[in-house]
């Protein structure tokens, strides 16, 4: 296993660690050629076969196993080919970029986290090039999710625990009024200094290497400022056992598509798709949950 145990502590810290990964040269041209491939055509990943190759790879599920301390995994999400592409100058400050971008994708509980299976989403970007920092590299705010997780803890009503985790798209105050989580927010802590003022870190990595994000912490998307894409294939993965909320356009999607990405697989491989939906609850902004904003906000 490449995946070892002082990576896990590094995630469990730091709320992301990047690992290496068994993927042979040949394998990550053949995995590259597929996300251009897709890219260009915008055919659905699941028709491609290479892709399908990729996102059946036994790793993942290993990897996913480790993280979640569980015997048995599925996916969550199956990432399209993600891709952050070059952007025009100019190019936006570093703390501009930081404050207006980052925000957290999953809410959850530090008991949640901590718990035997763990109940968080298992997110894994797999790199088909190089990311060095001016690649658009994601910045990630090291231990965010462990501050913010004991926010959701101390604050949240027992009944909305139980619905945890599930995604639900937070940003720092402020919030603007047009987006769907308004009025809700991630507060700053009391006695250190405001999110949006903080020095995130640029999650570089080679090609091959996987990053393990927990996105209960804050992170960022970047602009890229080089003259070529960086190239990601991304599944996120939960226990099985643990349920999971999503809002209704992102369940709808898997229920869509579930059922047609399992009949790719290899008959040795569709235990990763699950075929029932029990395990997905529909989660949205509304209605809201008054303790996750101050009523004078
Ligand atoms: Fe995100």
């Amino acid at each position: 296993m490449m995946f070892t145990d002082t990576q896990l502590a590094q995630y469990e810290k730091h709320g992301a660690v990047t690992i290496d990964s068994p993927f042979t040269t040949d394998q990550l041209d053949r995995a590259e050629a597929a996300w251009d491939r897709l890219k260009q055509s915008g055919h659905e990943p699941y028709e491609d076969p290479d892709y399908i190759e990729v996102i059946q790879h036994p790793y993942f599920e290993e990897v996913a196993k480790k993280l979640l301390r569980a015997n048995t995994v599925h996916l969550w999400w199956g990432l399209a080919p993600h891709e952050r592409p070059p952007t025009n100058p100019p190019y936006a400050s570093n703390r501009d970029q930081w404050a207006n971008g980052c925000h957290i994708d999953i809410q959850a509980t530090l008991e949640d986290f901590e718990a035997t299976p763990r109940r968080m989403r298992a997110e894994l970007w797999f790199w088909l090039n190089d990311v060095p920092a001016h690649r658009g590299a994601m910045r990630i705010l090291p231990g965010s999710h462990r501050h913010i997780m004991e926010h959701w803890s101390r604050i949240l009503q027992p009944d909305h625990k139980a619905q945890l985790p599930r995604v639900h798209g937070l940003r720092p105050a402020p919030v603007s009024k047009n987006t769907p989580a308004f009025p809700e927010y991630i507060p700053d802590m009391y006695n250190s200094t405001p999110w949006i003022q903080q020095d995130p870190s640029p999650a570089v990595a080679h090609r091959g290497q996987i990053l393990i994000l927990c996105s209960a912490g804050l992170h960022s998307a970047w602009m890229n400022e080089d003259d070529v894409p960086r190239k990601a294939m991304g599944t996120s993965w939960v226990a099985t056992g643990v349920s999971c909320g999503l809002p209704k356009n992102q369940r709808d999607a898997v229920m869509d598509f579930f059922p047609r990405l399992r009949s790719k697989l290899r008959p040795d491989r569709t235990h990763i798709v699950p075929d029932t939906f029990d395990w997905l609850f529909e989660s949205n902004y509304h209605p809201k949950w008054t303790e996750t904003f101050l009523a004078t906000y």
